[in-house]
């Protein structure tokens, strides 16, 4: 270990809560049984089965629109096909996870999958369907075999919101306040009250009896990311600060092909190497049979090393996807995909697409139980905001629109269980975002520091950083990446660190912060 390292399991992650802000007065109360923070797909799924059980008011601080969700391509994964089972698809999972995956989850995951996919084809997502009705399965890295549903020209996830945002409009009980953003959650000192919400100006505190986090990700901290500007992981510091805890924050996949022209990083999706795109280097070299014996469809983290390197060794800021190889039938179901470059003035077929790695996806986040529990009695959380453990060190590809969907349902059950508190509101300090500059500088730093190749040298530095940024949303989850990242002195999916490139069988834990207490290592079975 060396001198930069602290021991794994005492590094200490200590954040003041907010105190640059005003605390807001003349607050309405506004009393509804389930508030569900955040408008991806774990957040309309979860209010959507919520409101069967009482009022729920879903906020978002953008529009309903914008999400992770609605940019996710590829599809979603579940054992659909007759030759395919559930015990296969956790294998592929547990595979993926490096020894992290928490088993009772994945096999929730494997399980459920399928009965949620169907209830999708009921609500009328248009999954691609063969001439006898059955979903047409594609192929990605880490899978065993086919098995991924898609739709809408490799627009998988923008179809699913479609599909689900009339249904939101027209459920009873239920209300969307748009360009909304809960600034803190309410705490009793025993549990979770609610949020106190910014809207246009105002403020408002928002009594319920359950409140359900479904904020996304944070890879939008990052500057080169393949997320909306809006995944800066709020949820994850609204409940850290609140006192929840957080778990594998160290853990942030890179997604191998993002377009290289221009911000956001426009994801190539990982479906067109499961149908045959090669990667090549700017040398004219396919390179990848030389990093692993599964070639394109290695693991992500195996696959974005491999662009780094040879990013590094020719120079360049991107390799090449080629897609000669791709029949043109598979093509068709890309098109979406295709507009989009068009739309970029990038014409695919007259040359190969530049691509590069990008800041894809958290799989660390609030520590819940497989029913959505916070350890905040009264919050719950799904989706990217939450760690099931589902995902391990390293997320199968096409799991995490199924993480929404199947742990989204079952943390709406739990929360329709909660009996209303009649506690009285209590208050609450908002946590701010970061200026412009700041933001701007800390994603820069992030992408370097905090990125697809780390060391203890570099994590320091970037800690050092962060003590001189405000306190804030952006900081806060930053703050708790780094911290798990210096922790783990070890490399294991999704992170690795040069200094310590091989996997300890020692740290086959899981580090779990809470604010004002060292990190804790846990063994989840
Ligand atoms: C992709 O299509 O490559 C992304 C889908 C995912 O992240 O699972």
């Amino acid at each position: 270990m060396s001198d930069s390292d602290p021991s794994p399991v005492m590094a200490p992650v200590i954040f003041s809560r907010a105190t640059s802000s005003v605390r807001p007065r003349d607050t309405e109360v506004v009393d509804v049984d389930f508030l569900v923070i955040g408008s991806g797909l774990a957040g309309i799924y979860s209010a959507l089965q919520a409101t069967r059980h009482g009022e729920c008011l879903l906020i978002t601080k953008a529009r309903l629109q914008v999400s992770n969700s609605a940019w996710a391509q590829g599809g979603i994964a579940a054992a659909l096909d007759a030759d395919d089972d559930p015990a296969q698809h956790v294998s592929d999972t547990l595979r993926a996870g490096r020894g992290l995956c928490k088993g009772s989850a994945v096999e929730v995951l494997a399980r459920e999958g399928p009965s949620r996919i169907e209830e999708m084809l009921e609500l009328g997502v248009p999954f691609v369907l063969d001439e006898e009705g059955r979903p047409v399965l594609g192929l990605e890295g880490g899978h065993g075999r086919r098995r991924i549903v898609h739709a809408d020209g490799g627009a998988t996830g923008q179809a699913v919101v479609k599909a689900l945002l009339p249904r939101l409009a027209a459920a009873p009980g239920l209300r969307v306040w748009e360009g909304a953003r809960a600034a803190a959650l309410l705490v009793d000192g025993s549990a979770c009250r609610g949020a106190l919400v910014e809207r246009e100006g105002g403020w408002s505190r928002v009594r319920a009896r359950a409140t359900i986090l479904a904020t996304g990700g944070a890879c939008g901290l990052y500057a080169r990311t393949t997320n909306p500007p809006t995944a800066t992981g709020d949820g994850i510091a609204l409940a850290y600060l609140a006192g929840a805890m957080v778990a594998d924050m160290e853990f942030v996949q890179f997604h191998p092909t993002a377009f290289a022209l221009g911000r956001p990083a426009f994801l190539l999706s990982e479906a067109l190497r499961g149908e045959g795109a090669e990667l090549w280097n700017t040398a004219g070299e396919r390179f990848m049979p030389r990093y692993d014996a599964e070639g394109e469809l290695a693991p992500r983290d195996v696959v974005s090393r491999a662009v780094t390197a040879e990013m590094a060794a020719t120079g360049a800021d991107h390799v090449q996807l080629r897609l000669d190889r791709v029949p043109p039938a598979a093509l068709a179901h890309f098109s979406q995909l295709f507009d989009t470059l068009r739309s970029r003035g990038f014409d695919p077929q007259k040359q190969p697409i530049p691509v590069a790695p990008a800041a894809h996806f958290l799989m660390g986040g609030v520590k819940v139980d497989l029913d959505g529990r916070t350890s905040l009695p009264g919050l719950l959380a799904c989706g990217e905001v939450a760690c099931t453990g589902v995902h391990g060190a390293n997320r199968l590809a096409s799991n995490s629109l199924l993480e929404c969907l199947v742990f989204g349902y079952r943390a709406a059950v739990t929360a329709a269980d909660r009996s209303p508190s009649g506690a009285a509101l209590p208050d609450a300090v908002p946590v701010p975002y970061l200026g412009p500059e700041d933001r701007h500088a800390l994603g820069e730093q992030m992408f370097t520091d905090a990125g697809i190749v780390r060391d203890g040298g570099r994590l320091q530095s970037l800690d050092a950083y962060l003590d001189t940024l405000p306190a804030s949303m952006e900081r806060t989850v930053a703050g708790l990446i780094t911290a798990g990242a210096r922790a783990r002195t070890e490399s294991r999916g999704a992170h690795f660190r040069a200094d310590y490139p091989r996997e300890d069988d020692g740290l086959r834990c899981h580090f779990v912060a809470c604010a004002g207490r060292p990190l804790q290592a846990e063994v989840w079975e």
